[in-house]
């Protein structure tokens, strides 16, 4: 049946903001993680350990960690794409990790420049060096249902990268519509197939609203069991390396829904609505919520 409490990871901090082409200053991202930590989210992402030559705007991911690592209100995961970058989120003070693979061979080429299996090699020697510090690891699966290049790509691909990922010991598995192409009519087959590969309980949904699919396919994969939803602030993002990708399921139209079903989430609405407000206002455009903007008009 479906979860009576849902876990929000939220990502607007990095898969957010890591698409922005003005620098936003690293004081800003460091009151966003502290206002979101404080609107009750359990789980703030909050940079990435990746090459400053590809994503230029988390380049200051050192000081972004440096600054909130003692914060004990929420976890603080932060992604990286090898060993290197690793090392370096350990040395600034991460205590959590997730690293990100795709089902497709064209965009795991665009977006960390390697192949599948050469990302999985990579990967395990990440997981074997965060398993002798007791760091959690979350694995991502990016375009779970289909890629600009490649199109759709088949449940069977999905289901064998999150098992690799699950087997290499990675704790929870988060399955990426990174264009948001994904309806229930595919997303259903998809997590038919990961779920006989990976328990239940171990996945969590990453879906991109790009055709305002992201509350439905949400909705049917609680209603398959799953209980973790990863979403962004104000429906901050897209894909630097996924062209035409839109921003992320926006956490405040999720909690809205979550409440409408009586299902728990710990996150007080009014507080994150104020810290979607605060960020647009820096950014200078309005809310990708629906519910932000309803909720501005009341
Ligand atoms: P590369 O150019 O193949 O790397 O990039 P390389 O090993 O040849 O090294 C080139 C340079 O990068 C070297 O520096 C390295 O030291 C440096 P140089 O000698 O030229 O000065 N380098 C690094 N610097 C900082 N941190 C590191 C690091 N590693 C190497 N960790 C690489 C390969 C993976 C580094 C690059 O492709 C990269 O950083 N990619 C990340 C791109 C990215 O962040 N994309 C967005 C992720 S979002 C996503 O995947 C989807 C998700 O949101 C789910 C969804 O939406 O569905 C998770
Ligand atoms: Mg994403």
């Amino acid at each position: 049946g479906i979860p009576k409490y849902v876990k929000i990871v939220e990502v607007g901090v990095r898969d957010g903001l890591q698409n922005e082409k003005n620098m936003v200053p690293t004081s800003v991202k460091i009151e966003l993680i502290h206002r979101l930590a404080s609107a009750g989210l359990s789980v703030v992402e909050a940079t990435s350990f990746v090459s400053p030559k590809w994503v230029p705007q988390l380049a200051d991911a050192r000081d972004v960690i440096g600054s909130v690592k003692n914060l004990d209100t929420a976890r603080l995961p932060v992604l990286v794409p090898n060993l290197k970058g690793f090392e370096a989120a350990v040395a600034a003070g991460a205590k959590e990790i997730a690293v990100f693979a795709s089902a497709s061979e064209a965009f795991s080429k665009s977006n960390i420049n390697c192949t599948i299996k050469e990302s999985l090699a990579r990967y395990r020697d990440v997981t074997h060096a965060a398993a002798k510090l007791n760091i959690p690891v979350r694995g991502y699966v990016s375009c779970v249902i289909g890629c600009p290049v490649e199109g759709i790509i088949p449940p069977s691909k999905v289901a064998n990268v999150a098992k690799e990922l699950h087997d290499m010991g990675c704790c929870e598995i988060s399955l990426g519509d990174t264009i948001g192409i994904g309806t229930p009519g595919t997303v259903i087959p998809m997590l038919v197939a990961v779920m006989s590969a990976v328990p239940v309980e171990k996945l969590a949904v990453h879906f991109h609203d790009t055709y305002g699919q992201s509350l439905s396919n949400i909705l049917v994969s609680l209603q398959m069991g799953i209980s973790t939803v990863d979403s962004s602030v104000a429906g901050l993002g897209g894909c630097p390396y996924a062209k035409g990708a839109s921003g992320n399921v926006a956490t405040e139209d999720v909690v809205y829904m979550l409440e409408g079903l009586g299902i728990k989430t710990n996150v007080d609405l009014e507080k994150l609505l104020e810290a979607g407000e605060f960020i647009c206002k820096h950014l200078g455009r309005p809310s990708g919520s629906k519910a932000a903007v309803a909720f501005s008009r009341v």
